[in-house]
């Protein structure tokens, strides 16, 4: 995708519809050129630093697969070994990081910081996680949607859950896509009200919606595909107990997805607490894409990478 290089991926609200739209089909041009063993090496001799501050498995195993994929390097840096890890300043990193690396992703607990890190490197910066938002999730997401109906506009999808960092990233995809979403949390665990306005405003301009409420059964209606992430997110497990008593009429069942259409799919950035947020039979059942969509980083990634690194 031309009009990316170069160019960083903190949010997708930074991306056309036209380049997010783009960018999937790159990933499935990829996957397709992948599975037969023809991935191009667009990204040969080139090198992306990976900065964990939090865990991963998806997103660390995925990235480094596909930097090697594309002929490239992927070099994991935990984020506690790092001079980082120990106040050194991170105008001061994203310059020197600048003369070895030719992008870095980054998985960060602040939004802020890997914004500023965006400003003082010179190299694109992939947001692999913040606090507020998880683009890439959502480019898999979409990805696994589109393969699996065929299509995303108008279908109706409904997040059930926690208003959190993947909710933020999947909401705005949607919205370019045209998707009709409704979004369903416990009081008190909305998304982010601004994030939720521009998702609108995205939505309407590309025929669909989004609609927001307290009442997990009126999302689900008629749903094309239903998604949950955990009630407990990295970070935040001082608050597990208050969170299981506060999300317990949230979790994705059998008697919640009787309200879906019969052909939904189930979706989950994973990881996931079996019996909390998601049912055994539903996340292990015949209408969960889990795997594909876990798979789909992978494409969806290259394509990201292969386009702002080139
Ligand atoms: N979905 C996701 O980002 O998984 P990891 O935390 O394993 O990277
Ligand atoms: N909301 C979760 C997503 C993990 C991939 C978290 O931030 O921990």
């Amino acid at each position: 995708v031309d009009s990316l290089k170069g160019k960083d991926l903190l949010t997708l609200l930074d991306y056309s519809k036209e380049e997010i739209t783009d960018l999937i089909q790159l990933a499935v041009d990829l996957k397709m050129l992948t599975k037969a063993g023809k991935c191009p090496p667009l990204l040969e001799g080139k090198t992306l630093g990976m900065i964990f501050e939090k865990h991963s498995t998806r997103t660390r195993i995925s990235f480094e697969v596909g930097m090697k994929q594309l002929g490239g390097n992927g070099m994991f840096m935990n984020a506690r070994d790092l001079q980082i890890g120990r106040g050194e300043s991170v105008y001061d990193t994203g310059h020197v990081l600048s003369g070895y690396l030719d992008g870095i992703m980054i998985r960060a607990n602040s939004h802020a910081m890997v914004k500023e890190l965006a400003e003082h490197a010179s190299i694109p910066v992939i947001n692999g996680l913040t606090d507020i938002f998880h683009p890439c999730q959502a480019l898999a997401d979409i990805l696994t949607i589109h393969e699996v109906k065929g299509y995303t506009a108008g279908l109706k999808l409904a997040y059930i859950g926690d208003g959190n960092n993947v909710a933020h990233s999947l909401v705005i995809a949607a919205a370019n896509m045209g998707m009709h979403i409704a979004v369903a949390t416990p009081v008190g665990y909305e998304a982010n009200e601004q994030i939720l306005e521009k998702a609108k405003a995205i939505a309407l301009e590309n025929g669909g919606s989004l609609f927001v409420s307290n009442d997990p059964i009126e999302a689900a209606v008629n749903a094309d595909v239903v998604y949950t992430d955990v009630w407990t997110s990295m970070g935040q497990e001082d608050e597990t107990v208050k969170r299981l008593a506060d999300f317990k009429d949230f979790q994705i069942n059998d008697a919640l997805v009787s309200n879906a259409k019969d052909d939904y799919m189930f979706l989950h950035c994973l990881p996931a607490h079996r019996e909390e947020e998601v049912a055994s039979s539903v996340i292990d059942g015949p209408n969960s894409y889990i795997f594909q969509q876990a798979e789909n980083r992978l494409h969806a990634q290259k394509a990201v990478l292969a386009s702002v690194m080139a």
